[in-house]
């Protein structure tokens, strides 16, 4: 029976290690032991960005990559996103398992009664250019709510966490809708308890006078546009999460910086460039032109490509299928044409075949957020809003697991060696 581990010899100096294997992995400390002599620190691996490195080990989320598979604590993303309401997709995110009633109960109860933000959040507001970039907001004020509870630096207490995880669910819609409503000069919408977790959101956004009509079937769509993206085990914006809650910061902080992360234009930010993109792109005719300068190397296919998926992201498919019953409702968005032909032509081209690129989660949503009013650069705000639900689970379970501390990678120094100061007149 083959042992679980590696022989290693190190031909500098012909000894021989054992390395044992575990979860598909070794553990990178047990390369420390393999030194050229006794003054070397030891091997290290050297992996920028991550392309092979386990970071660490969770239960949350399980992707296949190859065979374009995604489930939430086991259930596969088609059957929540058609069965789940956004609700019990954070509270099985959070908890493990899917809420019973009374559980579901509880939850709704906690996050709808705290879903008021102090009025010194909207003078924060006031202090944006009408113009801000919704992202540039969410993350200024989503991170000043630390300093309205600064009981939440108790990260030890886990009935605290449980309450600052519940106040984030419950204010960042209220913040997301309030930053809409300031870039538009129109005055703020309060959460009302009598409605449903996106019937409030929307009203807070859409609202005019006190009166909103809410469309059930777009309410829906956007709720399965949030639960498909709830989480993605350690994508960027996670990463970013747990790499400043392993500081043992606040978790308004910690949140943030995921914030952050996904603001940028590799990550989140993709959905507002594909539509920039498309944009851009302008006509169904001027796509064979746009294809050759990004096989030239001028400019990226936004919306198509992923670190994980080398096949259809599962979540795309969902969020086209999505796009048809949306745009029952509000018409057809002439970009999809656009986006079709760009797909269909990228997708028969051998640059994209060979780099396995396929359309990801950004490549349709932006178009569905745009036929149902949102502003282009406020979809990545409503990915946040989205994202929250996993950032908050992937921060409870960092904090919970016994081989976590502080993260500090190592480097590989390549800078100047040891020289003495030189007077600013000998320089
Ligand atoms: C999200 O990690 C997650 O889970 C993220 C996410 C989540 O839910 O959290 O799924 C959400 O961020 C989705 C990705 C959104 N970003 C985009 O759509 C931006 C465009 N895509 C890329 O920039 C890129 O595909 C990434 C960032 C998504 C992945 O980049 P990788 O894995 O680091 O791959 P790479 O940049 O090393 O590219 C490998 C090759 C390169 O070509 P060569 O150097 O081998 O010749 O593929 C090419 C790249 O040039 N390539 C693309 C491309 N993506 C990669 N070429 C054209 N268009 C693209 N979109």
């Amino acid at each position: 029976m083959a042992k679980d581990s590696l022989s290693i010899t190190d031909n500098r100096t012909g000894k021989a290690y054992e390395i044992p294997i575990a979860e598909g992995t070794i553990k990178a400390t047990d390369l420390r032991q393999i030194k050229a002599d006794e003054a070397d620190f030891g091997l290290m691996t050297y992996d920028p960005a991550f392309m092979n490195t386990a970071a660490t080990r969770s239960a949350i989320t399980y992707i296949d990559g190859d065979a374009g598979i995604l489930r939430y604590r086991g259930y596969p993303i088609e059957q929540l996103a058609d069965r789940a309401s956004f609700l019990e997709v954070a509270y099985l995110l959070n908890v493990g398992e899917l809420p019973n009633r009374d559980q579901l109960a509880k939850w709704t109860h906690d996050i709808t009664f705290h879903t008021y933000v102090h009025t010194n959040i909207i003078k924060l507001l006031e202090g944006f250019r009408y113009d801000a970039h919704p992202m540039g907001m969410l993350l200024g004020v989503v991170g000043a709510l630390s300093t309205f509870y600064p009981d939440a630096k108790h990260i030890d207490d886990a009935k605290n966490r449980y309450m600052q995880r519940v106040r984030l669910l419950a204010k960042v819609p209220t913040i997301a809708a309030f930053i809409f409503r300031h870039s538009r000069g129109l005055p703020y919408e309060f959460p009302r308890n009598d409605l449903d977790y996106i019937g409030n959101y929307v009203n807070m956004m859409f609202s005019i006078g006190g009166r909103h009509e809410p469309n059930r079937v777009l309410q829906r769509a956007l709720e399965i546009l949030l639960i498909l993206h709830a989480d993605h085990e350690q994508n960027c914006s996670t990463s970013a999460v747990r790499s400043v809650g392993s500081s043992h910061v606040d978790p308004f902080s910690a949140v943030s910086a995921g914030i952050a992360a996904l603001y940028g234009p590799l990550h989140g930010g993709a959905n507002e460039a594909v539509l920039e993109m498309l944009d851009e792109i302008g006509d169904k005719k001027h796509i064979p032109e746009f294809i050759t300068k990004v096989k030239a190397g001028e400019g990226r296919l936004m919306g198509f490509g992923h670190r994980v998926y080398k096949s259809y992201d599962p979540r795309a498919r969902l969020i086209k299928k999505t796009a048809d019953e949306v745009f029952q409702q509000t018409g057809l968005n002439p970009k999809l044409e656009i986006a079709l032909e760009l797909e269909r032509i990228a997708l028969e081209d051998d640059y994209f075949i060979k780099r396995k690129l396929y359309p990801n989660v950004d490549f349709y949503s932006g178009l569905i957020y745009q036929a149902m009013g949102y502003p282009t650069d406020y979809f990545t705000v409503l990915f946040a809003v989205g994202r929250l639900p996993g950032w908050l689970a992937q921060w409870e379970e960092m904090l919970n697991d016994k081989d976590q501390k502080i993260s500090r990678p190592r480097q590989i120094y390549t800078g100047a060696e040891v020289r003495d100061f030189v007077p600013i007149e000998k320089r």
